[in-house]
């Protein structure tokens, strides 16, 4: 079975910025894709004229169903009310004007808020949520869940955006938190038994002293998971065969401490990954398009990754 993954294309009403999404679905459809996964930030600012130009780009290519497509959503996609003032980074100084009206927004937002962010959201997706198995016990916004996509493989889908925007711990709406006791629940499902496991979640997995070697400690401090540690243990315990994630914006595949857990950053938008799984093995190969549409090959990848800095 042939699944490919993306993130982070923040879509926006720019001609550009569309056209570009639309050719990286085309070509993921042209390859034989048979499932699309996007680990969120679909859009910039969580607005519904963005959620229904990539709907449009979606149904062109047919990647519409729930046995097409998965999506999670990404703090952009969420916390909409933050990301409308702000432009991170490239206007995150010449927005300060606006910081008290933005600060109160984050001051007032509640769980309730959270709530119908997340319904909302999964109300757009409503017709890709077929079939899907929850928690008995339910929760928050229809999260987390288990999608079965061939009698080998199965997607768990994680909501890492639990970390409600607070003036003192997340205050730029980009820190994630993943509730440990659904997650460990949901991964000891029986459905998942003998399956291939695919975890989709946003929030990235990088250890925070390497983020701050990349880009510093104010980067690695509000693009964080709270609970990356406890997560990753999760992972481990329940032989999780590999992490999907975007949110920071840079394309790597890494393993967790244990050297066995799989993850794979799509974060740059430039990228996405084709996951093969046939007789129970599961493979990734990460594609590249430049600018003018040619294939890229190894070596230039990685010469791109550190232009990335
Ligand atoms: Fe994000």
């Amino acid at each position: 079975m042939k699944i490919a993954h993306i993130s982070d294309l923040h879509l926006s009403a720019v001609d550009e910025v569309v056209a570009a999404i639309e050719n990286k679905i085309a070509a993921i459809n042209t390859a034989g894709v048979e499932h699309l996964i996007i680990t969120g930030d679909l859009t910039q600012k969580g607005e519904e004229t963005e959620f229904q130009l990539f709907l449009e780009i979606l149904k062109r290519h047919n990647f519409d169903s729930s046995e097409r497509l998965t999506v999670i959503p990404g703090n952009h996609d969420l916390f909409g009310f933050f990301f409308r003032n702000f432009q991170i980074p490239k206007d995150f100084y010449g927005s300060f004007h606006k910081l008290p009206q933005t600060a109160l927004q984050v001051h007032k937002y509640s769980k309730k808020n959270y709530e119908d962010d997340l319904r909302s959201f999964n109300s757009i997706f409503n017709g890709v949520l077929d079939r899907v198995i929850k928690l008995s016990s339910g929760e928050i916004g229809g999260f987390p869940f288990i999608k079965v996509l061939s009698e080998q493989v199965a997607l768990v889908a994680l909501e890492s955006n639990g970390l409600l925007p607070q003036l003192n711990k997340n205050a730029i709406c980009s820190n994630g938190y993943i509730n440990p006791v659904s997650a460990d629940k949901i991964m000891a499902h029986e459905t998942l038994k003998n399956k291939i496991k695919i975890v989709l979640m946003h929030h990235h997995l990088v250890p925070e002293s390497e983020v701050t070697k990349r880009n510093g400690k104010w980067f690695s401090e509000t693009m964080k998971l709270v609970n990356r540690q406890e997560i990753s243990e999760i992972f481990k315990k329940h032989d999780v065969d590999l992490v999907l994630h975007g949110h920071y914006h840079y394309q790597e595949e890494y393993f967790l401490e244990d050297g066995v857990v799989k993850v794979v950053n799509n974060g740059d938008k430039n990228f996405w990954s084709l996951i093969d799984v046939s007789n129970g093995k599961i493979e990734t190969t990460s594609t590249f398009k430049n600018p003018i549409g040619q294939q890229v090959d190894s070596q230039s990848l990685s010469e791109r990754r550190l232009e990335n800095f």
